[in-house]
């Protein structure tokens, strides 16, 4: 069981002596980061995490696991960026996108709170029905307006349908750990609640209670999970660029970006994958995203992707690089049928995997994009399950906290995100913001 990197898909467009050059400043950020004297380092709590978390609370997570099963067919999970991505990614990814559609014995799970749409809301209520449920609400602040909303009307529902003593034994709430409107409420009412670690940030929560409680629910081996994070834990933790394949990825993000190739695709060749690219565009986008600086990142989900934007990839403005996730064995199987009539020409590929066609289409494209002009890197991992989950989750926040430390900013704070929710509140009419409602309402009549 391994994550490994390749960065040959790079040669021609970063020498050896570029990257190494690198090494000292590596060194640096690495430093940095473990001795908690970097930007933000009060928000560093996630590096030594898969060794440093709360084993009492992990086994109290697995007993509110184990109890929403027995009295639900459905878990609500509501929340909104790092309180919710991780953890819609981890099911995609360990599980399925389907996991609702599928026979199982544990309840589908539901993600609400993460947009403000009603008929979003109203959908899942429809779908939700009549049928026995519990909430999940995970909110670090406990004031984002979002999953605010969500939980005022699952909460309600809840006290209509089971009364307000039975639904509180229904909500559990993972907050901050003493402070916010949410962790008010919870000592006020007597809902079960999870910490947020005071030290990490939304983004880099979801091998926290955040993630780890919905992953149980749904039947996820949480210990595997932490097992796969304390292998990267211990795998990237050397300062030596020429040893740390994360490093050398954050340190090719970073000489790429230097060389005006400002956007990154996460490509992936697995549905399941898709969710991932979410996750990891919230993670290098906030994290990276400041003082005009840092790579945008986006995401392909090939081959679907290539029947889209694969033109562009391929011959469009050269101002991006290109990092594929991929899986070297698939999650079931499928054999190509032999055709008698063979319409299609298929017939060559009659008995072969599907597996084996997709390995082609990934080496295939991977060729085309770099004779087309873009720098190819590949992050392999054996397969899509728990222990992989963690390891990737871990390299990828690493990778995060070297990138942003390269790019000599904060990594970890988010101070461009209260823009929107300001001019929401004031336009909202909510009191103190009464200035900026007057002149955000003059801008909107011209
Ligand atoms: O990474 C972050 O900090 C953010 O994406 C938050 O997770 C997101 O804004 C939700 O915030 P909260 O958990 O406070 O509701």
């Amino acid at each position: 069981m391994s994550i490994t990197f390749s960065r040959q898909g790079c040669d021609g467009f970063v020498t050896e002596e570029e990257l190494y050059a690198l090494k000292q400043q590596v060194v640096h950020c690495h430093q940095s980061l473990h001795d908690k004297t970097g930007k933000g380092n009060d928000f560093v709590g996630w590096v030594d995490l898969p060794e440093e978390y709360d084993k009492a609370e992990f086994a109290r997570i697995k007993q509110a696991a184990a109890k929403i099963q027995s009295q639900s067919q459905v878990l609500i999970v509501i929340g909104i960026g790092g309180s919710y991505l991780g953890t819609k990614t981890a099911l995609d990814f360990i599980k399925t996108p389907y996991y609702n559609e599928k026979n199982k014995e544990t309840p589908d799970i539901y993600f609400v709170g993460n947009n403000i749409s009603s008929a979003y809301l109203n959908d899942i209520l429809e779908i939700v029905g009549e049928r026995d449920f519990s909430v999940n609400v995970i909110s670090k602040s406990g004031t984002t307006t979002e999953p605010a909303i969500a939980f005022r009307v699952f909460r309600q529902l809840l006290e209509k349908k089971y009364g307000k003593a039975e639904a509180a034994k229904r909500i559990f709430a993972t907050t901050d750990r003493a402070k916010g409107a949410l962790k008010e409420m919870c000592d006020g009412e007597g809902y079960e609640t999870f910490v947020i670690p005071d030290d990490i940030g939304g983004r880099f929560t979801v091998l926290t209670a955040v993630g780890l409680l919905a992953m149980a629910v749904a039947g996820v081996d949480i210990d595997a999970v932490m097992a796969g994070a304390q292998y990267a834990h211990k795998q990237f933790a050397e300062a030596d660029l020429e040893k740390n394949i994360c490093y050398q990825y954050a340190a090719l993000r970073y000489l790429f970006y230097t060389k005006g190739k400002t956007i990154e695709i996460l490509a992936n060749y697995e549905p399941h994958m898709t969710s991932f690219g979410e996750w990891y565009k919230q993670l290098f986008a906030e994290s990276e995203g400041k003082e005009q600086k840092g790579l945008f990142p986006v995401t392909a989900n090939f081959s679907t992707d290539l029947h889209s934007i694969g033109q562009f990839i391929q011959e469009g403005g050269r101002y991006f690089f290109e990092t594929v996730l991929w899986c070297k064995e698939p999650k079931t199987t499928v054999t190509i049928p032999f055709d008698e009539k063979d319409g299609d020409g298929l017939n060559f590929l009659a008995g072969k995997e599907m597996q084996f066609v997709n390995s082609k289409a990934f080496a295939g494209t991977m060729l085309a994009h770099i004779d087309g002009g873009v720098p190819n890197m590949v992050i392999e991992m054996d397969k899509m399950d728990e222990w992989h989950f963690g390891a990737l989750v871990y390299f990828f926040e690493k990778a995060a906290g070297i990138s942003g430390y390269l790019l000599d900013i904060n990594p970890f704070d988010q101070p461009g995100v209260e823009a929107y929710k300001k001019n929401m509140f004031a336009l909202l009419g909510k009191v103190g913001y009464e200035q900026r409602k007057a002149q955000l309402e003059a801008r909107l009549q011209k």
